[in-house]
């Protein structure tokens, strides 16, 4: 259903729902989270549900994110006539048809590999689905560092679709600039650096299953599509075998059957084919250059002033939570704060998401645009951030549930159930524009 500038689409998309009810037939995607969250779960395998659900520690940021939205109510108004709502917005000179944007996911291809009764389809369909859903709806994407398929494919996938590109700031200079201007050359209209993930959390659920999808080859295609990279990697090998005969004996490892499931994984991601990578070194140490090269930790803010020497793109940071940190970032060339905590994916016990957003809106000037996520899962929530200060707000895990229950239809059920409640609550308090939305329309 395309979105039609938004226009009045809870009303559209509620009835849809219903008139199917008449002939007995309910959403396949639930509309309520929970029901969305509990039906994803049942669809994807243990790791896959883990890796995308979980958080850190004893998973009290994710809760605290979904909590928090409590302590703002939303007032309802009467007689104020919504009868035409719009949801349309511009966003870094971009016209949408709704404040909302595909959050950066990695990994992707677990929501529909990992599917419980051999259900799995290939890793590379992944963000080619999610585009089918952005592009029919006119939302943007962030497309990951860690996705499932190179950027130019899901660019390609995308047709003139907006995108922007999430970066992971890899410890080799050259392979960020690479990465950089691929982006470029395939559309992006900004790149959103992550702050915030240059170590991985304690995610204990991946922990206690033993389970990283990097260390099998999941999430770094961007990295095997990368020239940069593959030198790395060619390095790498050249070095290993060249020690290897300066010792005189191969490195041995007892095959166990779940080293060899990972080696398989590799093999199978790697570029060119699965047997020939399987007799070679290539693959596994591309997995080992990866987590090498991964992050920094030493980055600092002075280091910003290099990237935006790089590229004439608008440059966000991703995983801002104090309001110092947001003037710091825009002292230092910036032009856009994303106010998120990865999804309480980063710090156990850390401030909810939703309220590092007020102060840091309250810190920086008008005209930079904040956009928000952690524990976004319905149009209420959206309406909640907007609210306090956000331009826009990206949607997380409740699509990538939507990709594993019905792939890009999933996507764009999950979207549209959060744009039409979005569009209702809006008509309820009184509003029929998202610029018409602001405190007063909170309890607080
Ligand atoms: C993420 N997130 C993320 N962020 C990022 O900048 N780059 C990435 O590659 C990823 N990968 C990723 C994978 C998975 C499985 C999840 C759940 C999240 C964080 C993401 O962009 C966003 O900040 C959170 O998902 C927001 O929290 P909620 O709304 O999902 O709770």
């Amino acid at each position: 259903m395309p979105l039609d500038g938004g226009i009045n689409i809870g009303r559209t998309v509620q009835s849809a729902i219903y008139r199917d009810g008449v002939y007995g037939r309910r959403p396949t995607v639930p509309t309520d989270p929970d029901a969305l969250a509990a039906a994803a779960r049942r669809r994807m395998t243990r790791t896959g549900w883990s890796y995308v659900a979980g958080g850190a520690g004893a998973q009290r940021t994710v809760a605290a994110n979904r909590e928090a939205f409590g302590r703002y109510p939303i007032v309802p108004r009467q007689l104020v006539d919504v009868g035409e709502r719009s949801l349309a917005t511009t966003l870094l000179g971009r016209e949408l048809p709704a404040p909302v944007l595909f959050g950066p996911v990695g990994a992707l291809e677990l929501a529909v590999q990992h599917q419980r009764g051999g259900r799995a389809a290939a890793p590379r369909n992944a963000e080619p689905a999610l585009a089918r859903a952005a592009r029919d709806l006119g939302l943007p994407v962030v497309i990951s560092s860690q996705a499932s398929t190179p950027m130019e494919d899901t660019a390609a996938a995308l047709g003139d679709s907006p995108r922007w590109f999430q970066l992971y700031w890899s410890s080799d200079d050259a392979l960020v600039e690479s990465f950089v201007s691929r982006a470029e050359a395939g559309g992006c209209e900004a790149i959103v650096v992550t702050l915030d993930t240059h170590v991985l959390g304690w995610r204990t659920a991946d922990l206690d299953l033993g389970y990283l999808p990097f260390a099998r080859a999941e999430g770094i295609a961007q990295y095997l599509s990368d020239p940069v990279f593959r030198g790395l990697v060619e390095a790498r090998v050249a070095a290993a075998s060249s020690e290897a005969a300066a010792s005189g004996s191969a490195p041995s490892n007892r095959p166990t059957a779940a080293a060899v499931r990972s080696l398989l994984s590799m093999a199978r991601h790697h570029p060119g084919p699965t047997l020939r990578n399987l007799t070679q070194p290539h693959a596994r140490a591309a997995v080992e250059t990866f987590l090498d090269v991964f992050s920094r930790s030493t980055l600092t803010w002075a280091d910003l002033a290099w990237l935006r020497a790089r590229t004439t793109l608008p440059i966000l940071v991703k995983g801002i939570q104090h309001p110092d940190d947001a003037r710091a970032a825009l002292d230092h060339g910036v032009d856009g704060i994303v106010v998120s905590n990865h999804g309480g994916r980063q710090i156990d016990n850390a401030v909810a998401s939703i309220d590092a957003l007020g102060p840091v809106v309250d810190a920086v000037p008008d005209s930079v645009p904040v956009l928000f996520d952690s524990g976004v899962r319905t149009g209420a929530d959206v309406f909640t951030a907007l609210a306090l200060g956000a331009d826009a707000v990206l949607l997380g895990r409740p699509w990538v549930y939507g990709l594993a229950l019905a792939g890009a239809d999933g996507v764009r059920a999950v979207a549209e159930h959060v744009l039409a409640e979005l569009d209702l609550t809006m008509a309820l308090a009184g509003v029929s524009g998202t610029e018409q939305i602001g405190r007063h329309n909170l309890a607080l």
